[in-house]
């Protein structure tokens, strides 16, 4: 989604700029634009399409881009078509702003400037804060123009502005995340640290409500009640090099291929040799809740839905506890029952997603202990719960979500054994067998590459698969289709095996392939093959993922056999790779899909 860079040092701010947007361009874009403060002057220059075309129209056209104060933006469409005028900055001769997020009173800010003869030339809803802060301008300083018209905003907001006749930027939010990065000579701001950490790794995050102007030597922010207030400078240990390609030709391969490691980071500073889990310092939650716990809420989407849908079996099985997981879009406008002793867990790899940040919040207003596992630290989510344990999976940046699956499913695990643990369960074979799960999904990665490449090339000109699981391996499926359909764009539906005679099976034929993911686990793999034989009996062609051979399969891919229990973080593997291979033979743009976004901040 959208993305925010600004820059206010000695440095050129151009450079920076291009380089803060194309750290941003995983979260997926349509244009981009950025506005420089030059002599007594606001330069823009925006587009439409990448920030590659940006910088080639900066050449062309030879505008002079030289000035120490700029801000930048990628533009994710919501109000007006992707193109040049819609894109951001939106600006006037006196300031320039960059947004994310949606003003939902824009039609009536909107009918004010009209009252003042002022009207719009876009179809944003971001024009309507310049216009507003412009008309302020002409009574007032920058400062007090900008904290007016943000004063008249409803609805969820970053904003960054830079004005002809001072050298600040102005900031704003709510609801949309914005950060202070702060170097020796140098302040800048982004919607999202990874913009920022060639940079600096001290960063500031900006509550709801916050106003800030910054200069190059000094952050003054106000809060929403209108006071001064200092918010402490965060250290964030992220390297640059963790954000970069490394020699892999996409960061889903590399991602996929460090999933091994993620799980390990994630798991093993929570687990000792003798297979105890230290988790109490992060779940502050009192042991005799946990012990009494009487249902188990999980919220969250796409992906991230997955890994709790996944979980689910696992939750239940040693914590005892009805589990219910839901779709953040679903559930905040559902009226869900509770129980007295219910925990609630977001679980979001980027910590931004509104459906699920909602969800949270709504969960928290009813009074619930809330946990949430993400991913992306001190994000919204992070510090929306009452507790928060990280996926340690470092940043992931390619759109379709790999390495964080497994992390999440990880933290998952482990909640299950330690409360489990509590409960008065012995878990210590679990335990000890999660330790080995990152060695086991090591060779995975190296024994199927090669086996999904030839898959891929034999299979990529289909237009329609069917991914089918029963039991853990249903929302394995699931997560299969999903890869597959986000970067190849062709159209895979995921069920659960037994579900298909009761309609999908309509879809069979020769032109669709279906992929069976089925450990050698009964009753699960004999009710499977059962299923695999009604596809074969209308010429349907099988791939099968397992740890046993069958006569069944047109291509099978075989798996080393394992505890079923952790099957999951292994088989998610091969799926992730043949969706990754199949978009390669496609050619399409693997890390930055089509109409895709990274963190999906609007609803
Ligand atoms: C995954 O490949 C997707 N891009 C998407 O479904 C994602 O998992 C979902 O938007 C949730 O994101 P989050 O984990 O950052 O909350």
């Amino acid at each position: 989604m959208c993305g925010i860079v600004g820059y206010i040092g000695q440095e050129n701010a151009i450079n920076i700029l291009l380089n803060g947007l194309s750290a941003l361009e995983y979260r997926g874009y349509d244009s981009a634009g950025v506005s420089i403060k030059t002599d007594k002057k606001i330069e823009t220059v925006k587009t439409k399409g990448k920030i590659m075309d940006l910088a080639s129209l900066i050449i062309e056209k030879k505008i002079n881009l030289n000035g120490h104060i700029g801000i930048g933006h990628t533009r994710w469409a919501t109000h007006g078509i992707p193109n040049t005028i819609n894109a951001h900055p939106h600006f006037t001769d006196n300031v320039s702003i960059v947004h994310n997020g949606i003003i939902e009173n824009y039609r009536v800010i909107e009918n004010e400037l009209k009252e003042n003869s002022i009207t719009k030339t876009t179809e944003t809803d971001t024009e309507t804060i310049v216009l507003l802060i412009d008309m302020f301008l002409k009574d007032m300083i920058p400062q007090k123009a900008f904290k007016k018209a943000v004063g008249k905003l409803k609805g969820s907001f970053a904003i960054a502005a830079i004005f002809k006749d001072t050298d600040t930027i102005m900031l704003a939010r709510n609801e949309s995340p914005l950060v202070v990065g702060i170097s020796d000579d140098a302040v800048y701001t982004a919607s999202d640290i990874s913009a920022l950490i060639e940079y600096t790794n001290k960063f500031i995050f900006l509550e709801d409500g916050d106003i800030a102007e910054i200069t190059q030597n000094e952050i003054k922010i106000i809060d929403k009640n209108d006071k001064n207030i200092e918010r402490g400078i965060k250290i964030i240990e992220w390297s640059k090099e963790s954000a970069q390609k490394g020699g892999y030709k996409h960061f889903m391969i590399k991602e996929i291929a460090e999933e091994s490691e993620s799980v390990k980071n994630t798991i093993q500073s929570r687990i000792d040799t003798n297979g105890n889990i230290y988790l109490k310092e992060e779940l502050e939650i009192d042991e005799d809740f946990l012990n009494n716990i009487d249902r188990i809420t999980i919220v969250a989407c796409g992906t991230s839905y997955y890994a709790g849908l996944t979980a689910k079996a696992v939750l239940e099985k040693y914590t005892n506890t009805i589990v219910n997981v839901e779709i953040g879009s679903e559930f905040r406008y559902s009226s869900p029952i509770f129980s007295k002793n219910n925990l609630f867990i977001a679980i979001s790899q980027s910590g931004e997603t509104a459906d699920t940040k909602e969800s949270l919040r709504f969960a928290k207003q009813s009074g619930l202990n809330t946990l949430s596992i993400v991913n992306v630290k001190e994000s919204e989510i992070a510090r929306m719960a009452d507790n928060c344990i990280y996926t340690l999976a470092g940043p992931e940046i390619s759109v379709a979500s790999t390495k964080a699956f497994a992390s999440q499913l990880s933290v998952l695990y482990m909640l299950a054994f330690h409360i489990g643990n509590i409960k008065g369960k012995d878990v210590k074979k679990e335990v000890q067998y999660l330790l080995e799960i990152p060695h086991i999904m090591q060779n995975t990665f190296k024994q199927t590459k090669k086996t999904t490449q030839l898959l891929a090339k034999k299979y990529h000109k289909y237009k329609n698969f069917l991914y089918l699981g029963r039991g853990i391996m249903y929302p394995i499926a699931l997560e299969g289709a999903l890869k597959l359909k986000e970067i190849s764009y062709i159209h895979a539906e995921g069920y659960p095996a037994g579900e298909m005679k009761h309609g999908p099976i309509a879809l069979i034929d020769e032109n669709t392939p279906t992929v069976i993911v089925s450990p050698n686990k009964e009753p699960f793999y004999s009710k499977t093959i059962s299923n695999a034989e009604e596809i074969k009996a209308r010429n349907g062609k099988i791939i099968l993922l397992s740890d046993k051979e069958s006569q069944i399969a047109d291509d099978i891919l075989n798996l080393k056999s394992m505890d079923y229990l952790f099957s999951p973080f292994v088989y998610v593997i091969p799926l992730q790779l043949l969706a990754y291979y199949i978009a390669l033979y496609l050619g399409h743009d693997i890390d930055q899909p089509r109409n895709l976004a990274k963190s999906v901040t609007v609803e």
